[in-house]
């Protein structure tokens, strides 16, 4: 670790001179904090003084162990309700299974924002108000503030510090800060939940592709502006709006891998940097499978592991999607499945046949990193999309909320992985049908093999992309010429479409005027024949 840093440091003094750098990181979503803390260590890695600072929305578990730069210094904001929040358990979001209602893009307009951007207001507006805590954050002088447009306090405090700051992305894309750095629509370059893309794309996809960018535009906008007025409020004083804040950074990271990620139009401006999560070199290393796993991967020739993520909870899932994978396991003799499940639930285990292995925990990288597993059945959150990929493994991608369908259209894109609609786990007959057909069908692997060649030999390194725009980025933190004016130009001006109308209008006159002529010729020549 010491001589890989110092390495690092010397590397990058040739070039670079180190930077004094805030990274706000605040406790709310585990995939959030997973993202930003890597990004963290990262950056420390190559030399950089990095600061964590960590307001608590929630009270987190699982967090420990994630800053592996010993030299991060890591200040914990916790709030003056910080008690109550150790008392409230962690939400665990049970609706998310099967109510339709939750999936809604018009009712997810509603109610997001309040729900989400509600959880931050308290303890954001404690710090905000705190003179204290940003008086010593002032007094560091920090050359820039990274932080994440999801929870906008940080961006605001570097408005109110007068420190650049530089905004990431821990998802794919959202198209509403794409756009505001330029990015022209994705409308039917990405997938949207049950559209199909082009070429097989038809009107009703189309139609549903703008019926769900509308509505999430309106839930992200919502995000945005319940932060701008409850930060305002906590402030006393009118900020800027919190789109123009974002768009004074020269640069915008967000966790999409060109090489994994749909072909999307871009501009410069977007860094792409997903895949810097994973370490290829450490991935062929994994840690040794503990003897009870290694037992039951000796069981059967195929094992397949289940896990829907740590938001949303097995145990949790509806009667009728149990009852479905239930039959599955019962359809499919031999194999051996691994379900990670979340409670010691006795009377569940006695209606499960003996090729099922309930675990509340598994280790996911060396399951994975096993030949024996033959498909990994995920949520498809971000973080398991990314390891699938990275380990070439096929996977089916049952999607609950959020970002998950993408990421599931995302892979399945490259032929290693399928996606599979929730609602239909109840069908115990089609899941056995979906499953035996990935385990024994030798093309998911192979698609899922090509996948990960493509990924360790793309041409630029996810880690060393981040840290030049990273340092770039800090050199200019003022640039703005790779971002395109025209799309504040309004859909007329965006689109051409003045133009198209105009076009189209003299094509049509002059089409009429052409016939109206022939229409008068014909006369005169028969008449003159006849004469
Ligand atoms: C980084 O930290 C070291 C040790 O605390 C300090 O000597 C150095 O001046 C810092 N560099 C910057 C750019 O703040």
């Amino acid at each position: 670790m010491h001589v890989k840093n110092l390495l690092s440091i010397l590397l990058v003094l040739g070039s670079v001179s180190c930077k004094n750098i805030l990274i706000f990181n605040p406790i709310f979503g585990l995939s959030h904090v997973k993202f930003i803390s890597k990004m963290a260590n990262i950056i420390a890695d190559h030399g950089h003084n990095v600061t964590l600072f960590q307001p608590f929305h929630i009270a987190l578990k699982n967090t420990e162990g994630l800053i592996k730069n010993k030299y991060i210094e890591i200040i914990n904001y916790y709030p003056d309700h910080y008690d109550e929040l150790l008392k409230t358990e962690t939400a665990t979001f049970p609706a998310f299974w099967d109510s339709h209602l939750m999936n809604n893009p018009v009712l997810s307009a509603f109610m997001i924002p309040k729900a989400i951007a509600g959880e931050f207001e308290r303890t954001a507006t404690q710090l905000l108000k705190d003179k204290v805590a940003l008086d010593d954050l002032k007094s560091r002088n920090f050359d820039v503030i990274i932080s994440e447009t999801f929870e906008l306090t940080g961006m605001y405090i570097a408005h109110m510090l007068n420190v650049p700051c530089i905004p990431v992305w821990s998802a794919v894309r959202f198209t509403i800060f794409n756009n505001i750095f330029g990015q022209p629509s994705s409308l039917g370059y990405s997938q949207q939940p049950f559209s199909k893309l082009a070429p097989e794309a038809g009107f009703i996809d189309r139609l549903n592709d703008v019926y769900r960018n509308f509505f999430f535009t309106i839930t992200m906008d919502g995000m945005g502006q319940y932060q701008n007025d409850f930060i305002e409020k906590a402030v006393g004083r009118p900020l800027p709006y919190w789109k123009d804040l974002i768009k004074e950074a020269p640069v915008y990271f967000t966790n999409s891998n060109e090489y994994l990620d749909f072909a999307v139009p871009t501009t410069a401006t977007i860094v792409h940097i997903g895949g810097f999560t994973m370490d290829l070199e450490k991935m062929k290393h994994v840690d040794p499978l503990p003897d009870k796993y290694a037992k039951i991967l000796e069981e059967r020739e195929s094992t397949v592991l289940i896990s829907f993520g740590s938001v949303i909870r097995s145990y949790q899932m509806p009667d009728n999607f149990k009852a479905g994978i239930i039959k599955m396991f019962e359809s499919l003799p031999d194999v051996t499945f691994i379900w990670k499940y979340e409670r010691d639930d006795v009377e569940f285990q006695k209606k499960l046949p003996k090729n099922v292995h309930l675990k509340k925990w598994v280790p996911q990288h060396s399951l994975l990193a096993d030949n024996r597993v033959k498909l990994f059945v995920t949520h498809g959150g971000l973080g398991s999309t990314m390891e699938v990929a990275y380990t070439g493994k096929p996977a089916l991608m049952v999607p609950i909320f959020g970002d998950q369908p993408e990421n599931a259209n995302m892979l399945a894109r490259h032929g290693g992985a399928i996606s599979y609609d929730k609602f239909e786990l109840a069908d115990g007959e089609k899941l056995a049908i979906t499953i035996r057909d990935m385990v024994r069908n030798p093309k998911y692997n192979k698609n899922a093999q090509e996948l990960l060649k493509v990924l360790s030999h793309q041409p630029i390194d996810p880690k060393l992309n981040l840290m030049k725009h990273l340092e770039f980025a800090m050199e200019f933190p003022n640039l703005r010429s790779q971002v395109p004016a025209i799309n504040q130009m309004g859909l007329i001006a965006h689109y051409y479409l003045d133009v198209i109308f105009f076009l189209s209008l003299i094509f049509i006159l002059t089409v009429y005027l052409t016939f109206k002529i022939i229409s008068l010729l014909p006369i005169r020549i028969v008449k003159s024949k006849i004469d």
